[in-house]
């Protein structure tokens, strides 16, 4: 049985006049895959910002790992829904395009921050776990270095540990390449499609249409605030998929 690990129905959001999402429904099972394409300013980051309310939304009904959230027009979210926030949020992990790693501190203070400071998890045990993340994203090395001295494929990988750190069931990536150089990209590329083999939950906006080919089970296309494709890689990537789209993947 499919379980939905993250299911969104009738999420809208408006920024003054403009409105970014207008009633998306969006369903993502666990062990899934889903790539969200679409042009600049189609409200991608803005949905996804929303699924763990660093966006507060207009309204919608959200269900992330097990918690859910009712959003009501121009009403504040009760004390109760707050607390599903708070829970859902220890149970997914984000990674920016910018990484936003703390630049005072080594990759590997970087990676165990959340785990000593949120999880309470003894220095030690973190540190012990904090190296190991890092190897599986291939920088063990790179433990004492600060961000600085990192490359940008080497801080996105750092930001990808730190979010593994938390065990999260749900990663949400926002377009996590598309800073870096193109010879830098696959490095980052090739730890997510790894961890997408593990059985990780991921939901990913990107611009990366090899990632898609590859790694994706689903590509959600939006445009415009609507989600007008939501369907099988086979068949997005494929003839039959609409003039539209069509249009979309010729600009590749
Ligand atoms: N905080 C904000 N205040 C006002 N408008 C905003 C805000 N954030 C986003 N917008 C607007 O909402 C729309 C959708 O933005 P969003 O960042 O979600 O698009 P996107 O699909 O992620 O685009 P891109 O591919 O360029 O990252 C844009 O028109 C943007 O200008
Ligand atoms: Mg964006």
């Amino acid at each position: 049985m499919n379980t939905a690990q993250v299911q969104v129905q009738g999420l809208s959001k408006s920024f003054g006049e403009l409105a970014v999402l207008k009633h998306i429904d969006l369903s993502v099972n666990a062990g899934e895959v889903v790539v969200i394409l679409g042009p600049s300013g189609s409200g991608k980051t803005t949905l996804l910002r929303s699924l763990n309310l660093l966006e507060q939304p207009d309204s919608g009904v959200l269900q992330v790992c097990g918690h859910r959230v009712e959003i009501a027009p121009g009403r504040q979210l009760d004390r109760a829904s707050r607390q599903q926030v708070a829970l859902l949020r220890q149970k997914t992990a984000m990674v920016f395009q910018a990484f936003n790693l703390f630049p005072h501190m080594t990759a590997l203070e970087n990676v165990i921050e959340g785990l000593v400071s949120v999880k309470k998890v003894p220095k030690a045990i973190a540190l012990e776990k904090g190296r190991q993340l890092l190897a599986r994203v291939g920088l063990e090395e790179k433990a004492g270095a600060y961000p600085a001295k990192l490359s940008g494929g080497q801080k996105q990988r750092v930001a990808i540990a730190r979010g593994l750190a938390m065990e999260p069931e749900v990663i949400f990536f926002d377009e996590p390449t598309s800073a870096l150089d193109p010879e830098l990209r696959d490095e980052v590329l090739s730890v997510m499609r790894q961890l997408a083999s593990t059985g990780m939950t991921m939901l990913v906006v990107t611009h990366e249409l090899r990632f898609a080919r590859e790694a994706a089970d689903r590509v959600v296309f939006m445009e415009h605030g609507v989600v007008v494709k939501d369907c099988p890689k086979a068949e997005f990537f494929g003839q039959a998929s609409g003039e539209r789209i069509q249009q979309f993947l010729r600009r590749y």
